[in-house]
């Protein structure tokens, strides 16, 4: 079975409480279960993470080669600015997929800018916990054309 990891980055852990206006209600482990309900139904095995550290997100993804077929990644706010992470998502052979709850570019100008977006295959951003399903079904899709 083909399996998809799903990595959530800074502050993700805090949703549910966090900008509840911005990020909505449900927790990061509401969000989990959605994913993995969806992973059992499109017959792929999930893997979620989360970390605050920048480091620890790059070394998932060095893990992932041979092992995972597509990545699913929301970075938080590591999207803007963070050239480790995009080094190591050009680094690996596999399919990466960004995804964001909110709006990115209906928000502060910083958030405009995603130093990842150009070494993704695509970015989705903007509608909620629907931002990460689409995501897993274009990741695993991504995973089937290989
Ligand atoms: C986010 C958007 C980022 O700008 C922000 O820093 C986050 C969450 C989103 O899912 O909307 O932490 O990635």
């Amino acid at each position: 079975m083909k399996k998809v990891l799903v990595l959530h980055g800074p502050n993700l852990n805090l949703l549910g409480t966090r900008e509840r206006s911005v990020y909505g209600e449900q927790t990061l482990d509401d969000i989990n279960r959605e994913i993995r309900a969806l992973g059992e139904h499109l017959n792929v095995e999930v893997e979620c993470y989360q970390s605050n550290v920048e480091g620890d997100l790059i070394n998932r993804i060095h893990d992932a080669v041979g092992r995972v077929a597509a990545v699913v990644i929301n970075p938080g706010a590591l999207t803007h600015y963070s050239y480790a992470l995009r080094d190591a998502i050009a680094a690996v052979e596999i399919p990466v997929v960004e995804v964001h709850l909110s709006n990115v570019y209906a928000r502060e100008e910083f958030r405009h800018t995603s130093v990842l977006a150009p070494v993704c295959a695509g970015q989705i951003s903007g509608l909620g916990v629907m931002s990460y399903l689409l995501g897993l079904r274009a990741a695993v899709a991504l995973a089937e054309r290989k």
